[in-house]
């Protein structure tokens, strides 16, 4: 079996048709990585897969990376059994994209579901490249020009807005230094995607007003429907996003319920670069 496709939106996501060992063979892994970048999310259903072919897959897409030296990462509130990253999962709530702190994000995340919330839970994608190419041209040169600085710190204070000192120890900035980077990114492949996040603490030499309503515009404008895929998740699905063209959250959900997802994070392979001066 080779594979088919059959589009989830217009803009974002694609489900893909296809099974268990036409992924792990890698013989439709060219063509994947392809419709990913174009399509921000596939997804593949029905499929009974353990966590060793869920790592497999990730080797046939790109290089799997360790996330504190594991393979694939237990994805659950309950801080007994994740307790690296339980605190977290508030923060989740607000679109961002993995890796904001660091030059070089990560290329994809590919999740797995063990236990599904019984309500909330879904996890959302926004397609950062269709937000960028459906501004007008003088909002583009504009954006162009600007930096901004990421801070994970600011996007735990809106779930935690008055933290803890052992909260500011973990997540505060003090330990995890923010970060400046382009606010649009030009990919290797010319197209370019807005690195837009709710960890903006500010856009570099501007007002701080004058930024946080950019922002605020930004982030609402990113929020109607058309940039959406919102993923409802079913025993079986495999769902993977390009980290780097799109935003994620998750739709808050009972803590206590157990929802339990597995993951298994790509590598990033190419450094955050603003625009290039045309040739
Ligand atoms: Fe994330």
């Amino acid at each position: 079996m080779t594979f088919t496709t059959k589009d989830l939106t217009q803009r974002i996501g694609t489900e893909v048709k296809t099974d268990l060992e036409t992924l792990l063979d890698g013989s439709i892994a060219k063509e994947l990585r392809a419709l990913l970048v174009k399509r921000g999310v596939l997804l593949f259903r029905n499929l009974d897969m353990t966590d060793e072919q869920q790592v497999e897959f990730g080797w046939t897409m790109g290089n799997v990376r360790l996330e504190h030296g594991n393979k694939i990462t237990k994805i659950i509130a309950d801080k007994t059994q994740s307790p690296i990253f339980a605190d977290y999962t508030e923060g989740t709530y607000y679109f961002h994209i993995d890796g904001t702190y660091t030059d070089t994000p990560g290329l994809a995340s590919i999740l797995r579901p063990l236990v599904l919330a019984p309500e909330g839970g879904q996890t959302q994608f926004c397609n950062t490249y269709a937000l960028y190419e459906d501004l007008p041209t003088d909002e583009q040169r504009f954006l162009d020009g600007l930096e901004a600085v990421h801070s994970g710190e600011t996007i735990m204070r809106l779930a935690f807005p008055n933290p803890t000192e052992e909260q500011l120890a973990a997540w505060g900035e003090q330990t995890n230094p923010p970060k400046k980077h382009p606010f649009v990114w030009q990919h290797k492949s010319g197209r370019k995607s807005l690195l837009l996040a709710n960890s903006i603490k500010y856009f570099v030499g501007m007002d701080r007003a004058e930024s946080d309503a950019l922002l605020a515009k930004l982030l609402a404008t990113a929020d109607e429907p058309q940039y959406i895929y919102s993923h409802d998740w079913r025993m079986g699905d495999l769902l993977i996003w390009d980290n780097t063209g799109t935003m994620h959250r998750v739709v808050p959900f009972d803590l206590n319920c157990g929802r339990e997802l597995q993951r298994v994070t790509l590598l990033g392979e190419e450094q955050v670069t603003g625009v290039r001066a045309p040739a």
